[in-house]
């Protein structure tokens, strides 16, 4: 006996339960099926983002942050602690913790707005009267009937060829976030953003980091300014990142990984470490979708074919977040899942994809949103810039964490603000405000007029808004 839902999302991360959450609140009789096992085979729905992404990557930058804070940063307040010992197991205990409950909190969210969760592999079988049969493989085998389908399946590592994950030695992000030891030595191969977030915990811990990118420039995305600014303080820190470099075989022994490799000046060289992490982008996950029964389009790349409202080729079957165009980001699956369940209920629900802010929790961080200075140069369009350092801000200094500036880009013409660009301490909670300014279509005048609290990081944000009119206050 098939049971029958007005809507059935397949996928429990950040786009599909939140795409569950708002269809239910809608007044739809919604089911969500997710697959995602946790150490005892129950349910762990959050997807990537909950398990092996966002949530325990910004868990072990916090320990690993305050690793290197008693090391090396506690003295200079006059605090003095002796014999700095790391537990690596206390320390992925606390990950798994943090996991566990965002885990559990979603399970509480379904039964809150009588979501109907499933616990298995979601798979289409056939477009059947009035919506589409799937079916559920897991613990018991369900059929289901939905009138309308939302696809939220995600993403997966991408291996580099000849160099499977086989998360002992050659690490994706799943094995890069539970290590049982300390490595001495640790690759990676991208210094994207998953290179520099677990090269940077791995190296308070204590190992010597390698990161091999195979473009000439660092974070070509980044603004230039912010990404060179970066790019030093990383390399005060001891991040060896080598740039250029063409990544050639991978081999491993009892001994650990050795990777064969064209440095920038054409010179081949091996590089030998203990483990290796491969962070080279994802790959959209559609496998055991069989899309095939239905007909369901994809691209060259494997994500599912959406237009501006994530509506696929089929009616009545939708798809969001990492599985279709677009950045990887839980925030981006969110508002996609958002905007997909108002759709479905007649709404008009809306993404702005140019306000989509981006963050690198790095220490210092990154945050930017909107155009970066070389894509204004590339459109032709007339802008003036403004930069402030956190040198010169009060706040930063009492914080003893005066890396990197905020940079303001406005148009020539109407000071409207087009990217707002962040390097230094609290970057990811100071970016909110220019996301703000800009969902607002504020123009960098107006920030500079807003009274900000003194003493805060978020007076650098005021003063680089003043500094596009050439006017700064402290500086
Ligand atoms: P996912 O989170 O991948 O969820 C998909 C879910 O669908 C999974 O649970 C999967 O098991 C399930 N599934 C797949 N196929 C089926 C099927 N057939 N049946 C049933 N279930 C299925 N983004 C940020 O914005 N900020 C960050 O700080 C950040 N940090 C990250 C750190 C790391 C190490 C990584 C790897 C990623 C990070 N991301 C971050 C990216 C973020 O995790 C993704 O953009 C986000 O998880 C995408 O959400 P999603 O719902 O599209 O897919
Ligand atoms: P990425 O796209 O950020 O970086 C991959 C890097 O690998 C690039 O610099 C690329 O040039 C390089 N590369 C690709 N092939 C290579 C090769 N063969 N040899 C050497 N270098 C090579 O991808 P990453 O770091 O794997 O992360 C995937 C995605 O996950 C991110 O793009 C982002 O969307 C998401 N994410 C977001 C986070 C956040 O928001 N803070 C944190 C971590 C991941």
């Amino acid at each position: 006996m098939s049971k029958q839902f007005d809507v059935v999302v397949i996928g429990g991360g950040p786009g599909g339960y939140i795409a569950a959450i708002r269809a239910a609140q809608l007044g739809m009789n919604v089911a969500c099926i997710d697959e995602w096992k946790n150490d005892k085979g129950g349910p762990a729905p959050g997807g990537t983002c909950t398990n092996v992404g966002c949530i325990p990557s910004k868990a072990l930058l916090q320990s690993s942050e305050h690793f290197e804070q008693a090391n090396h940063h506690f003295a200079d307040h006059g605090i003095t602690v002796k014999d700095v010992k790391i537990d690596v197991a206390k320390m992925i205990a606390r990950k798994d913790t943090v996991v566990k409950q965002n885990n559990d909190g979603i399970l509480y969210l379904f039964k809150k707005n009588k979501v109907t969760f499933f616990h298995g592999r979601g798979s289409f079988v056939k477009a059947a009267e009035g919506g589409y049969e799937l079916q559920v493989s897991g613990a018991a085998d369900e059929t289901l009937v939905a009138k309308q389908v939302v696809v939220a399946t995600g993403s997966n590592a991408r291996a580099l060829a000849g160099a499977p994950f086989d998360e002992q030695n050659i690490l994706s992000n799943d094995g890069a976030l539970r290590l049982g030891a300390v490595p001495k030595r640790l690759g990676l191969i991208g210094s994207g953003v998953i290179g520099l977030e677990m090269g940077s915990v791995w190296r308070r811990l204590g190992s010597e980091v390698t990161v091999l990118e195979g473009l000439p420039t660092f974070l070509g995305a980044v603004d230039e300014q912010i990404a060179k600014e970066a790019k030093k303080a990383f390399d005060k820190q001891g991040l060896n990142i080598q740039l250029g470099v063409k990544v050639g075989d991978i081999t491993h022994s009892k001994k650990g990984v050795s990777v064969a490799y064209t440095n920038a000046k054409g010179e081949a060289q091996t590089l030998e470490v203990d483990k290796l992490i491969i962070s080279i982008g994802r790959v959209p996950n559609t496998h055991g979708l069989n899309v095939e029964a239905v007909g369901l389009q994809l691209d060259e790349r494997g994500a599912i074919v959406v237009d501006d409202d994530c509506r696929t080729n089929l009616p009545g079957v939708w798809a969001v977040g990492d599985v279709v165009r677009g950045p990887m980001l839980a925030h981006k699956a969110e508002e996609e899942g958002v905007a997909v369940a108002e759709r479905m209920a007649g709404q008009h629900g809306h993404v702005n994809f140019n306000t989509i802010p981006w963050v690198i929790y790095t220490s210092p961080e990154i945050a930017w949103v909107g155009q970066t200075e070389q894509q204004l140069k590339a459109s032709g369009r007339a802008y003036k810039a403004g930069t402030f350092p956190f040198l010169a801000n009060g706040r930063a200094r009492a914080l003893g964490d005066t890396t990197g500036m905020v940079k303001f880009l406005a148009d020539a013409a109407t000071d409207e603000i087009l990217g707002v660009h962040i390097v230094g301490p609290m970057a990811s909670e100071l970016i909110a405000e220019a996301v703000v300014a800009m969902e607002f279509k504020a123009s960098s005048e107006d920030i500079a007029r807003i009274c900000h609290a003194h003493p805060s990081l978020s007076e650098a944000t005021k003063e680089a808004a003043l500094a596009v009119d050439k006017r700064t206050l402290n500086f």
